[in-house]
């Protein structure tokens, strides 16, 4: 199969949406990541998705709408705080759990009783959507356990030749995935945190139980499959260093000279001022931006992996990030990614 590369015209997206109609694979931009966009009620499309991948059925699939009026499509007794937090955040980077309408295929919850369900905001995504009619089931553009794609070039390394087509609507803006929330539980659980940040959903919302990732299970008990430890993996050995800043700079410098001093090639993944710091040594380097701007890291981090991926390193060397705002899903990311946390002090 061919992957055809489509720009965001009105004529393009009018056929993107044809071919999602007809059960055919679309990747499209949306705010967050690219996903990869199928027919949600087709059976057939569903378990296409999960093939062009290379993901596991268990892994449920997030259903993408036009508008929060379509929410009745797909779920039913939708909770009253789902409803609201609809009303404040969507459009926008924010996946509720509400109980599956019983002709959401059962591949697309992975067997579940409940659906993750979303209304991007990106205008191609929302044309889209509008175009198709159709609910579109989508997880993010990348095979499994790749980390997950920014731009159309991303989505392309890993899916050229398994998907229909592909609309290059250019980088991403928000750069990492949505916040998935459980409206099932009560209080409502944080499964992922993502571009919404838990105080501003917290503002909405009231209290909110976190998940917990060592033991796989929030308070509740409740388990969600996609959150496995390491999923956002690049091909090589990432360190990442946790502790208070400057412990953290001064054992970076000891373990680069030391790895360097062994022959190994080593990079660099770090906020712009940190980078500055190991100017004189021989290592590659990608910037996250400034350490202040949770916004702009978020938006150059997938990319920025990726691109030291290319380079055949032994080894790449990151922190602990600042947990306000994005930051907390920055340091999950970050956090899954990693091979070897390192906890210094
Ligand atoms: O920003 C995003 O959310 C992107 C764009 C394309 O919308 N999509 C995305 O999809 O990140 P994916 O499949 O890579 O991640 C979906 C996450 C997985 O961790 C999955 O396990 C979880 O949502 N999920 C989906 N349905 C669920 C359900 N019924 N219960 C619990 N977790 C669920
Ligand atoms: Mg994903």
């Amino acid at each position: 199969m061919r992957t055809q590369r489509l720009d965001t015209s009105p004529q393009a997206i009018a056929v993107a949406a044809e071919l999602l109609r007809r059960g055919e694979l679309v990747a499209f931009p949306t705010e967050t990541v690219y996903g990869l966009g199928g027919h949600a009620l087709d059976q057939t499309a569903v378990a296409a998705i999960f093939a062009a991948k290379g993901r596991p059925t268990s892994d449920p699939l997030i259903v993408h709408l036009a508008t929060a009026a379509d929410l009745p499509r797909v779920a039913v007794d939708i909770p009253p705080l789902a409803t609201e937090l609809a009303t404040h955040f969507w459009p926008g980077p924010l996946t509720l759990i509400v109980p599956r309408h019983p002709h959401v295929p059962r591949a697309v919850t992975a067997g579940r009783e409940t659906v993750a369900v979303r209304v991007p905001s990106h205008p191609v995504a929302h044309a889209l959507l509008v175009a198709a009619g159709v609910p579109v089931a989508a997880p993010s553009a990348n095979r499994f356990g790749h980390t997950s794609p920014t731009t159309a070039d991303h989505v392309l390394a890993d899916l050229d030749g398994r998907i229909a087509a592909i609309i290059d609507g250019g980088p991403t803006p928000i750069g990492i995935e949505s916040t998935v929330l459980d409206c099932t539980t009560n209080p409502p659980t944080l499964l992922r945190p993502g571009g919404i940040s838990l105080e501003a959903l917290t503002a909405v919302a009231g209290p909110i139980q976190t998940y917990h990732r060592t033991t796989n299970k929030s308070e509740t008990g409740f388990v969600s499959p996609g959150l496995l430890d390491r999923h956002y993996a690049p091909d090589h050995e990432l360190w990442l260093f946790s502790g208070p800043l400057p412990d953290v700079l001064h054992r970076l410098r000891i373990e680069t000279e030391t790895a360097l001093a062994a022959g190994l090639r080593i990079g660099l993944l770090l906020p712009a001022e940190d980078l500055m710091l190991f100017d004189d040594l021989p290592v590659e380097m990608e910037s996250l931006g400034p350490a202040t701007e949770p916004e702009t890291m978020a938006q150059r981090l997938y990319a920025a992996l990726r691109a030291l991926d290319d380079r055949h390193l032994d080894r790449i060397f990151t922190r602990d990030l600042d947990e306000a705002g994005l930051g907390r899903a920055l340091r999950d990311r970050l956090r899954r990614a990693a091979a070897r946390v390192v906890f210094v002090n």
